[in-house]
């Protein structure tokens, strides 16, 4: 088809030429040449006959003129002579002069290069000549050429034209269809030899050692320009896509077809908790949880978890599965049993006793015990072979989840080779020096080194991993690519900003602001138009909730006109109450908000409300809707979804926030009134500018933050990873089939 076309096309486009073209152009300049040669014609003709008509003329001869006149018109072109003593005298023609011409019109035909005049057997031409002799000053002569021929030498100047394009035009066209064919000959052997598995661009790209030895050296800088532009593509391709459960789930069937999907984590999505007669469902704080359950109802999988809810057994099936959500059964929970001597040493002791501390810069110890340990590498045991039982391939994709599992990457890989595996550390990685306080530090390393893909927050965090990973094993990292060869596998690390679901659930945002803002005022009996800030976290020692409450005093003191007019509402879930450094760190939250409270008591309503108590997730979205600002004040946090979640809250874009410096959120919402916890002054000066921040500017900052949430968020998230789980499938099946290795 298209090799016709390719032959087609130029003889049309010459045939159309001709036609448009050359034919017309040929035709003005043949008559223009003819036009004047025969002019010349009749200047030379009418001196050669001006003297024997002289002659006739003095010899009064007019019978022989004509015969004289008819004798020249014998040539084929000169179609009529005349002569005209004078203007008003009689002309002496040939026969055939045309009847309109008349020895009193010859001015109309006077002029150089004569005129043309048509006529029923072809153009003519009339050229008007003064006599030279002054024998006969006013005598003309009038000779007309017959141009007929003309047209048939410009019909074969063209039929000769045409020949000559045509066979130019044949020539082109095959031409082209040549070199088409051999280019085509030469793409199709390119293909042929690729599928053979040969050519050393194809071993380039598909990241494979050529096996030529002499470009080995070449070839490995090929390869690293290659996978730079496949990121960059993948980059630039990530940008056209608007991230939505939607994308997300036509993501995982177009590059993850009918993949098995198993997230693990300690935390599960739902509990169910006994209350009496009744069973409740709870869902629990937890950062993580608030980003994967949107995930995870739109890829539906299995979440595997600890089943730590009271009513947790009495509600799942005999494989201990639960479907979930409970209003609309998207997928399952696989909840996994511990003992409490479990509990306490895997969650409790190694996680957070141990782990927790050792990665957040908040001074306080870490408590490392070796029967922590021994639970921990137990629970992970476990958990790998819940991954075992409910893959129902031999390649599972399985997402582990924070630092309850550093082990189970290794644990699952070496039941399952070909899984792919993510981890995710959804909290800080501190520095080597930090990091080598763990008496288990290696075994941490090697466990996670079992992953595919390690992700963390910031490149921070990759960057002190892949130090930790340099100082204390043996492994291979390669900073510019970013993976760690380790036992003949390599983990790529990778930079995964978390986020939220967006747009947020259409239940949260319900109830209008104003009367948000109504409602919430009037439960805590407060004026209409006072000003309300919140803060809400965890009762957790990282999460800066003293130092928040050190800031409002301070903010008391330095602007006391806020005094009475300003209420900071603390919503604390209770958590990790096992853990003595909780208990205690809950004990010195709630004295300090009454010592506060205390301080300016009989000045209006107090400063701080504080409320130990789980919120559902509505009656949160509630408090931000009403507030004037939110403070999250972490000393040392991975992300912060609260202070993710304040801004998606806020659809009436009013509210500021003050975002801690050391959150993972601060380096994406600069927008945000960004603050060092440790700082009281600083954090108070940042209260006073939020409540005084006129509206404008309130809408400006809120603005771009729900637009950068709105674009980085939780579907993105977990879209990367999965796309980059998807592409490390493909390179391996690639290998497997070429027995080829990858650089
Ligand atoms: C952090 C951790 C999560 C954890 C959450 C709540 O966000 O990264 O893994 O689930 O805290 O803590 P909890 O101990 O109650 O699960």
């Amino acid at each position: 088809m298209k090799l016709s076309l390719r032959f087609v096309l130029p003889l049309i486009l010459v045939l159309a030429a001709i036609a448009y073209i050359v034919a017309p152009l040929v035709d003005q300049l043949t008559l223009r040449w003819f036009m004047r040669d025969l002019d010349m014609r009749s200047s030379l003709i009418a001196n050669t006959i001006q003297q024997p008509l002289l002659d006739l003329l003095e010899a009064d001869r007019k019978s022989r003129i004509v015969d004289f006149f008819n004798n020249i018109t014998k040539d084929e072109r000169l179609y009529a002579i005349g002569y005209c003593a004078s203007p008003a005298g009689k002309e002496l023609v040939s026969r055939s002069l045309p009847s309109v011409i008349h020895c009193a019109n010859l001015d109309r035909w006077a002029g150089s290069n004569g005129h043309l005049l048509p006529s029923a057997q072809g153009p003519l031409l009339v050229s008007v000549l003064p006599m030279t002799s002054s024998a006969a000053p006013e005598g003309r002569l009038v000779l007309v050429h017959d141009m007929s021929f003309i047209t048939h030498r410009s019909e074969e100047t063209k039929r000769y034209l045409f020949y000559f394009f045509m066979g130019l035009a044949l020539v082109i066209s095959l031409i082209t269809v040549i070199v088409a064919q051999l280019s085509w000959r030469g793409w199709m052997s390119g293909v042929r030899s690729l599928l053979r598995g040969e050519g050393l661009l194809w071993q380039l790209a598909a990241g494979v050692q050529p096996s030529m030895p002499e470009f080995k050296p070449i070839a490995r800088d090929l390869q690293r320009l290659v996978r730079e532009l496949e990121a960059e593509t993948r980059a630039r391709d990530e940008d056209q896509i608007t991230w939505s459960p939607e994308s997300l789930r036509s993501i995982l069937h177009s590059e993850l077809r009918g993949e098995d999907i198993i997230v693990v984590s300690n935390r599960e999505p739902y509990l169910h908790q006994r209350a009496g007669e009744r069973i409740e469902i709870q869902r629990p704080a937890s950062g993580l949880v608030t980003a994967l359950e949107p995930i995870m109802r739109a890829c539906s999988g299995t979440w595997i978890a600890h089943g730590s809810g009271t009513a947790d057994r009495e509600v799942v099936d005999k494989h201990d599965r639960v479907a979930v959500p409970p209003e609309k059964p998207a997928y399952q929970i696989r909840r996994v049993w511990l003992s409490q001597e479990e509990e306490a040493g895997y969650y409790y002791g190694f996680s957070n006793e141990g782990l927790w501390p050792l990665c957040h810069i908040a001074h306080v110890r870490p408590t490392f015990r070796t029967s922590d340990w021994d639970q921990y590498v137990a629970v992970n045991r476990k958990f790998a072979k819940a991954v075992v039982t409910e893959s129902r391939t031999k390649n599972p994709i399985v997402l582990v989840q924070d630092y309850h599992f550093a082990l189970l990457p290794k644990m699952i890989r070496d039941e399952l080779p070909d899984a792919t595996i993510i981890a995710f550390w959804h909290i800080p990685w501190p520095n080597p020096e930090s990091f080598a306080i763990c008496p288990w530090r290696d075994q941490v390393l090697e466990g996670l080194l079992g992953s595919s893909i390690l992700g963390f927050h910031t490149q921070f965090h990759c960057n002190n991993f892949v130090d930790t990973v340099d100082r204390f094993i043996e492994a291979r990292v390669d900073r510019e690519s970013f993976t760690v060869s380790f036992g003949g596998k390599l983990t790529a690390v990778r930079r995964y900003p978390i986020s939220i679901a967006w747009p947020p659930e259409a239940e949260m945002l319900q109830k209008p602001v104003p009367d948000c803002r109504s409602s919430i005022r009037q439960m805590l009996n407060l004026p209409a138009a006072h000003k309300l800030g919140i803060g809400v976290d965890r009762l957790d020692y990282t999460k800066g909730i003293m130092e928040r409450f050190r800031a409002i005093e301070r903010l008391l003191e330095l602007n006391p006109e806020w005094i009475g007019q300003f209420t900071f509402v603390q919503v604390a879930a209770p958590t990790r109450s096992g853990i003595e450094e909780y208990r205690h760190h809950e004990t010195q939250v709630r004295e300090m908000a009454i010592r506060i409270n205390a301080r300016f008591d009989g000045k209006g309503p107090p400063p701080i409300v504080l409320k130990v108590e789980y919120h559902e997730p509505r009656e949160i979205y509630e408090y931000f809707r009403a507030a004037d600002l939110c403070f999250v004040s972490s000393l040392h946090d991975g992300m912060n979804l609260v202070a993710k979640e304040f801004v998606a809250a806020r659809d009436d874009n009013r509210g500021v926030l003050i975002l801690s410096q050391f959150t993972g959120a601060a380096r994406e919402l600069p927008e945000a009134l960004i603050v060092n916890p440790y700082d009281a002054d600083q954090c108070a000066a940042a209260m006073h500018i939020a409540l005084t921040m006129p509206t404008e500017e309130q809408r400006d900052r809120m603005r771009l933050m729900r637009g950068l949430v709105a674009e980085f968020n939780v579907f993105r998230w977990a879209g990367r990873m999965l796309l980059d789980a998807a592409a490390m499938r493909r390179r391996s099946r690639l290998i497997d089939k070429t027995g080829r290795e990858v650089t």
